[in-house]
């Protein structure tokens, strides 16, 4: 398969970051947008560190159709796209619901029609477990297979559900005008990826997550507590269903991640299926108090935590069953659960201020 060229959305945060280190390693050609909302440029200069390459950033808003149609105009060969841009705060989005729609909705279909006028085909979606909302209101749906029904209970849920179907809509529109007009309408592809919980940062410290503001997730909390920029961790409800009391969910290292996007995208372009939606995540379910203990671990000492009542809209158990990825893909997570609290545990301590610090001096050196 001939390399090709991929438009990175939100590709200078978190996952877009490692996704576009997976695509350079593998010989793609990668363009960024992102208004840097969430992200820092020093991103860039992290990954050319770590590949030798340096992809294009153009500094817009995915809500700006005829930003987006320009970077088309400009790299004519690109064919791909993968679209990592949005706001992604459960709580806040239930706040500044329309921020979430805008940015969220509003901002893929401005990049949906971008991508028509510019007949650029292929499309991997950032998706979230959390379109399935809680899957235990349905029975022998633990671990979830992406046949579990869909059942969002938060406003950023329901703006991934809206996006899904957009994408679907479209690239079914897309191969049916195609056969009308006598073509097979296959170069048109989308893949849906739910992704359940992203942990870790790179292994050699030089990248990881660098949320702005204060954070919402569980790792980059108790990163918080190891560094001392917070007390003690808030254990949300002890009186849940599960061994020790604690919910239940899917952490995934970020590098497995990152993979599973190359592997959608190259299996859209090989067997050009239509739209597919599939769960990344490990399979193993992990509870908050295996979290606070496996992070202490690699930390090398007890972190403070107490438990608090239960935070809102949070559910049981959220454990992918992966399987369709598994063997459709030929993608399965292999880092363990160890080693992502010991690489998010030497990022955090190599970069406690993030990325607004120069990197290492022995990657500067080396
Ligand atoms: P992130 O905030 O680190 O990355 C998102 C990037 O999009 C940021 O760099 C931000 O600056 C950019 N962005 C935001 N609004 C934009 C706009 N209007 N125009 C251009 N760029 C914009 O988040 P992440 O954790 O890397 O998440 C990436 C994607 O994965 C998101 O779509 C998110 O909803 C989805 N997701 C994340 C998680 C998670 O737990 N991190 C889980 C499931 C799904
Ligand atoms: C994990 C567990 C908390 C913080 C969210 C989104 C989901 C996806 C990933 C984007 C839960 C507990 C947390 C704390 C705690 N994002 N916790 N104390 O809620 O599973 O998923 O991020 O798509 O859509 O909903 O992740 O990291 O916030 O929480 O006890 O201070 O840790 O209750 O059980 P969550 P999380």
């Amino acid at each position: 398969m001939a390399v090709g060229s991929v438009l990175v959305t939100g590709g200078t945060g978190y996952i877009g970051s490692f996704t576009v280190l997976s695509l350079l390693d593998a010989g793609y050609k990668v363009v960024i947008v992102d208004n840097l909302a969430n992200s820092s440029p020093e991103v860039i200069n992290r990954i050319e560190l770590l590949t030798g390459q340096r992809p294009k950033l153009y500094s817009a808003d995915i809500t700006d159709e005829a930003a987006l149609s320009k970077i088309f105009t400009e790299n004519p060969d690109i064919d791909n796209v993968i679209h990592f841009a949005a706001l992604k705060a459960v709580g806040e989005s239930g706040e500044i619901p329309l921020d979430y729609w805008t940015v969220n909705v509003y901002g893929s279909l401005c990049l949906l029609k971008a991508m028509e006028k510019h007949n650029v085909t292929n499309i991997v979606f950032s998706s979230s477990a959390t379109v399935y909302g809680d899957a235990t209101r349905v029975p022998n749906m633990i671990p979830i297979p992406e046949h579990c029904p869909i059942g969002a209970t938060n406003v950023y849920g329901m703006t991934k559900v809206a996006v899904e179907d957009m994408i679907t809509a479209q690239v079914k529109a897309q191969r049916n005008k195609a056969k009308k007009a006598g073509k097979s309408g296959e170069q048109f592809n989308g893949a849906l990826l739910r992704y359940f919980n992203p942990a870790g940062a790179h292994p050699s410290g030089v990248m990881g997550e660098d949320p702005q503001g204060i954070p919402y997730n569980l790792l980059p909390l108790l990163a918080q507590v190891a560094v001392g920029k917070r007390e003690k961790l808030l254990v949300f409800g002890d009186d849940y269903k599960s061994k020790d009391g604690t919910a239940i969910r899917d952490y995934i290292h970020i590098l497995d991640l990152a993979r599973g996007h190359l592997m959608a995208l190259n299996y859209l372009r090989e067997k050009k299926p239509g739209v597919k939606a599939w769960n990344l995540g490990t399979g193993l379910g992990s509870t908050v108090f295996d979290m606070v203990k496996a992070f202490s671990t690699a930390v090398g000492r007890d972190l403070p935590y107490e438990v608090a009542p239960r935070r809102d809209g949070d559910v049981l158990n959220l454990t992918a069953n992966p399987a369709a990825a598994n063997s459709e893909l030929g993608w399965k997570a292999e880092r363990t659960l160890e080693d992502a609290c010991e690489d998010l545990w030497r990022w955090t301590k190599n970069n406690p201020e993030g990325y607004r610090q120069q990197p290492p001096q022995e990657f500067v050196d080396a």
